[in-house]
C-alpha cells in the first residue's frame, strides 16, 4: 500500500507536501470530512486527489467549472492518473466511453458537474457504485452570500443522505466567515474537521501606484517587467475591459476580453486561448478567474481597486501558482471609488448588504494607503501577523511621511469656498492659481483659497485630497460624479483638533532596463547567459509541440520550473531527470527521452556550462532513497538476463519496451549490473558503436543523438545508452 508521499513523489514528481496537504491528505484518505481553506493556488486539488488514489474505487469532484473541467483531467492524465469528466461537453461516445470506465472500476477520479451529479438517475448509479470520497471544489458557490453563487450548488446537500459514511471535503480559496458557514450548513459539514492555513503568498509582490494615465501606466508596467508574459488585467466595466484589450494590442501587446457581454463561445474561446498560448494578457471584468489554474501566469494587475480586499486576495492569488515570483500590480485614484460607492447604492442589495459593501471598500481603501508593509496590511485583515515582508513596493520604498495637517486645511476649506461640487482635478487647479476660462466662469479665481498652495504641485494636491479621501477625512459623493464633500471628520481637521499626517506618493523610475521574457522568475539566474535562454527557448518549443499534439494546455506537460531546473542541472540521464521538480514515473515516461535529446541536441551545438550545481537530492526525505536504480528496473534486468530479449521482459511486466530499455540503462549506471549482461549485441557490433562513441567523446562530445545518428539510427537509443553508461562507468572505475 503505497503513502501518500510515494503518490506525491512517483506520480506528481513533487518532494514535499505544501500547505495543509499533510494533514488533510491522511485524514481524508482514512475517511474523515474535511473543509479545507487555502489560499488561491495553495495546493488544494491534491487534498482529494491523492486520498482518492488511496482508496478503493474512485472518487467524485464536483466542480462548477465546465470549461476547464477537461484540461484538468487531461493534465491529471498525463500524469498517470485515471481520470475523467461528465458533462455537456461530451459527445455521446466520450460519455459511453467514460461510463463504461466506471462500471469497470477503471477510473480514480471522476469530475461532475453538480446539476449532473444531482439527477435522480446518475444518483441512483452512483449508489451502486459506491464512490470512495466526494470533493466539493469551489465549495463557496454554495454561499448567496459571496459573487460565485450557484443555485445547483444547494442541491449537494443531498450527498451526505444519499451516501453516508463516505467521506466528503469541500475546498475553498474564499476566507471570510459567513461564507465558512454558509459551507458548513449548506453541506452538512458541521461535524467535519476544518482546515484552514495561511493567506500568505509570499511569491507575489504587491505594488499600487496613484492613478495618472492608467493605460499608459500600465504598458510601462508591462513592458519594463512582464515583456511576453502570461497577465491577468481587471477592469471595472465591460467597456473599458474592450478599451484596454484594443490598447494593449495596439501597443504590440496580445491580449483578449473577458466579460459577460461576450457570449459564451467567445467566452470559452479565449479562455481556452489564454490557458494554451504562452504570453497572453486576459483582459477581464471579474467574471472571468475562478478555477483559471494556469500555473504561469506572471502578473495580475488592477487597474480599478476590487470590491473588497477578499476579492484582492483572491484574484491576485491566481499569479503565480508555480510558486515562482509573480506581481500584483494596482493602479487606483479617488475618483474610482466615487463609482464603485455609487455601484453599491445603485445596487439591488438590501440596506445591511449595502452597509457590509461599503464598510469593505472603507477596508480596501485603507490598504491602499497603509504607510507600512502592504502583505501586513492585508494579512493583518484576515487575522494574520507578519513581518514586513521586503516583498512589496512600501517595503522596497518606504514612503516618507510629512506633517499635513495644513495641507489638508487648505484642501479641506477649498471644498468648502467652491460648494462641495467639484473633483479633485479641479480643487487641486485652484489651490495652485491656474487660470483658465472654466475658473474665471465659475469665480473660482475671486475665491481665498485661490492660488494658496504653492509649496505643493497639482499632482501632489491631488495625492493629499486622496489620501484624505482614503482616511476617511472627507467624503467622495456617492452619485459618481466624483465631487468632494466635507464630513464630521474634516470639519475636526479645520478646527485644528485633529493632526493629520500623510505621505509621499512613489517615485516611478520612468525608464528602467527591459527584461526578456523569463527574467522575472529566474531567481537563480540560471538564465544569465545567452547559452542558457537559448536551451530554455528550445525546451519550451518542445513543450508546446508536445502539448498541440496532444490537444493540452504546455503546462499540463511540464510547469516552467521543471524547465528552469532542467537548464539548471543539465540532467543528462533519465534517473536524474526524474529527480527535477514535477517530474513523477509517467512523466518520465512519456517525455523523458524527448526532453534529454533536446538537452543532448543543445549540448552538442553549443557545449555543456562546467560549473553547474550538483544535482537536487534524490527524493523523497520521509524514505530515505537508495542510492542506485529502482526496484523495478532491477526487477526488469533480473528478467532480462532470464529472457534475454526487451520484448518479452516488456510483455512479461506489463511495460512498455521503452520503460523496460530506461530500467537496463539504469542498472548499468547504478553499477549493480555489467553492461554485457544488459547487451546481447554481436561483438562486432558492439566494437562499431564502441568506436563511434569514443571518437565523438575524444572531441567532448558526450550525447548520444550524434552516435546514433553516424550508425544511421541502426540501434536504439535504448541499447546506446546501455554502452554509453557501462563506459561511463568504466571510466569512472579507471
Ligand atoms: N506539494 C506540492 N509541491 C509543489 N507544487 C505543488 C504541490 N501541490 C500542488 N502544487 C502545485 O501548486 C499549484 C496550485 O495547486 P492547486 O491547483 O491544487 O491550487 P488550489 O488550492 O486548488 O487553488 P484554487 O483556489 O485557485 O483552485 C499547481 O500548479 C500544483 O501543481
Ligand atoms: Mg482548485
Ligand atoms: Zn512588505
Amino acid at each position: 500500500m503505497p503513502t501518500p508521499h510515494d503518490i506525491l513523489r512517483t506520480v506528481f514528481g513533487f518532494d514535499d507536501f505544501i500547505g495543509l496537504q499533510g494533514d488533510v491528505i491522511p485524514h481524508v484518505a482514512e475517511g474523515g470530512d474535511a473543509v479545507v481553506l487555502m489560499p488561491t493556488g495553495g495546493g488544494k486539488s491534491l487534498c482529494y486527489q491523492i486520498p482518492a488514489m488511496l482508496r478503493d474505487g474512485f472518487g467524485v469532484v464536483v466542480s462548477p467549472l465546465i470549461a476547464l473541467m477537461r484540461d484538468q483531467v487531461a493534465a491529471l492524465r498525463q500524469a498517470g492518473v485515471r481520470a475523467a469528466c461528465l458533462n455537456s461537453s461530451l459527445s455521446m461516445q466520450e460519455m459511453n466511453e467514460v461510463q463504461a470506465d466506471l462500471e469497470y472500476g477503471r477510473l480514480d477520479l471522476l469530475y461532475v458537474a453538480p446539476e449532473r451529479l444531482c439527477r435522480p438517475e446518475f444518483l441512483e448509479r452512483l449508489a451502486r457504485l459506491r464512490p470512495n470520497l466526494f470533493a466539493i471544489d469551489e465549495a463557496h458557490c454554495v454561499s448567496q452570500w459571496g459573487h460565485d453563487f450557484r443555485p445547483e450548488y444547494l442541491q449537494l446537500s443531498i450527498i451526505p443522505e444519499r451516501f453516508p459514511g463516505v467521506p466528503r471535503v469541500a475546498l475553498t480559496a474564499t476566507a471570510d466567515l459567513p461564507t465558512r458557514n454558509d459551507i458548513l450548513t449548506h453541506l452538512g459539514l458541521d461535524g467535519a474537521r476544518i482546515f484552514a492555513n495561511g493567506f500568505d503568498r509570499p511569491n507575489i509582490r504587491y505594488t499600487v501606484q496613484p492613478k495618472d494615465k492608467p493605460q499608459h501606466q500600465l504598458l510601462q508596467f508591462i513592458r519594463n517587467t512582464h515583456q511576453g508574459d502570461s497577465g491577468i488585467i481587471y477592469r471595472i466595466s465591460r467597456k473599458k475591459t474592450d478599451q484596454t484589450a484594443a490598447f494593449l494590442n495596439k501597443n504590440g501587446i496580445t491580449a483578449l476580453p473577458y466579460h459577460a457581454g461576450l457570449s459564451a463561445e467567445e467566452r470559452n474561446a479565449h479562455q481556452e486561448r489564454f490557458m494554451r498560448e504562452e504570453g497572453l494578457v486576459m483582459v477581464a471584468t471579474v467574471a472571468f478567474g475562478m478555477g483559471v489554474d494556469k500555473p504561469d501566469v506572471r502578473f495580475v494587475a488592477h487597474l480599478e481597486p476590487p470590491r473588497s480586499l477578499e476579492a484582492y486576495h483572491q484574484e491576485t492569488g491566481r499569479a503565480g501558482r508555480d510558486g515562482l515570483p509573480a506581481d500584483a500590480w494596482m493602479t487606483y485614484g479617488l475618483q474610482d471609488f466615487a463609482i464603485m460607492r455609487s455601484m453599491i447604492v445603485g445596487g439591488d442589495a438590501d440596506d445591511r448588504r449595502k452597509f457590509v459593501e461599503h464598510r469593505k471598500l472603507d477596508s480596501i481603501m485603507a490598504f491602499l494607503e497603509a504607510p507600512g508593509c502592504r502583505r501586513q496590511a492585508l494579512l493583518s485583515y484576515f487575522g494574520e501577523s507578519i513581518e514586513p515582508c521586503r516583498n512589496c513596493d512600501t517595503c522596497a520604498q518606504p514612503p516618507k511621511t510629512w506633517n499635513g495637517t495644513v495641507a489638508a486645511q487648505k484642501a479641506l476649506s477649498n471644498i468648502f469656498r467652491t460648494g462641495q461640487r467639484f473633483g479633485a482635478k479641479h480643487l487641486a487647479d485652484v489651490l495652485k492659481g491656474e487660470t483658465s476660462k472654466r475658473i474665471s466662469q465659475l469665480g473660482h479665481d475671486q475665491l481665498s483659497t485661490y492660488g494658496i498652495g504653492d509649496e505643493l504641485s497639482g499632482g501632489e494636491w491631488r495625492s493629499v485630497y486622496r489620501q484624505l479621501g482614503a482616511s476617511g477625512l472627507l467624503e467622495v459623493d456617492i452619485e459618481g460624479h466624483g465631487a468632494l464633500h466635507l464630513n464630521e471628520n474634516s470639519w475636526q481637521v479645520l478646527r485644528g483638533e485633529r493632526e493629520v499626517v500623510l505621505r509621499t506618493d512613489p517615485v516611478v523610475p520612468k525608464v528602467s532596463r527591459r527584461r526578456t521574457r523569463g527574467e522575472r522568475i529566474d531567481e537563480e539566474g540560471t538564465l544569465a547567459t545567452s547559452e542558457a535562454r537559448i536551451l530554455f527557448d528550445a525546451l519550451r518549443a518542445k513543450r508546446a509541440e508536445l502539448a498541440s499534439e496532444r490537444g493540452i494546455p504546455p503546462y499540463a506537460v511540464f510547469p516552467d520550473r521543471t524547465l528552469l531546473e532542467m537548464v539548471r542541472y543539465r540532467p543528462s540521464a533519465l534517473a536524474d531527470l526524474g529527480l527535477l521538480s514535477g517530474i513523477g514515473e509517467m512523466k518520465l515516461q512519456s517525455f523523458g527521452e524527448t526532453f534529454l535529446a533536446v538537452l543532448e541536441g543543445h549540448e552538442a551545438i553549443n557545449g555543456r556550462p562546467d560549473d553547474l550545481p550538483p544535482l537536487p537530492q534524490q527524493r523523497s526525505t520521509a524514505k530515505p532513497a537508495r542510492k542506485g536504480a529502482s526496484e523495478s528496473a532491477l526487477e526488469s534486468a533480473r528478467a532480462f538476463t532470464r529472457l534475454g530479449n526487451v520484448e518479452e521482459v516488456a510483455q512479461e511486466r506489463n511495460l512498455k519496451a521503452s520503460t523496460v530499455w530506461i530500467h537496463l540503462a539504469s542498472a548499468v549506471s547504478s553499477g549493480e549490473y555489467d553492461w554485457r549482461d544488459l547487451c546481447v549485441l554481436e561483438e562486432d557490433a558492439v566494437r562499431e558503436i564502441r568506436d563511434v562513441m569514443t571518437a565523438f567523446r575524444t572531441r567532448g562530445i558526450m550525447e548520444l543523438s550524434p552516435v546514433h545518428e553516424e550508425l544511421q539510427g541502426r540501434y536504439d537509443y535504448g541499447l546506446l545508452r546501455i554502452i554509453r553508461n557501462g563506459l561511463n562507468r568504466e571510466g569512472a572505475s579507471k
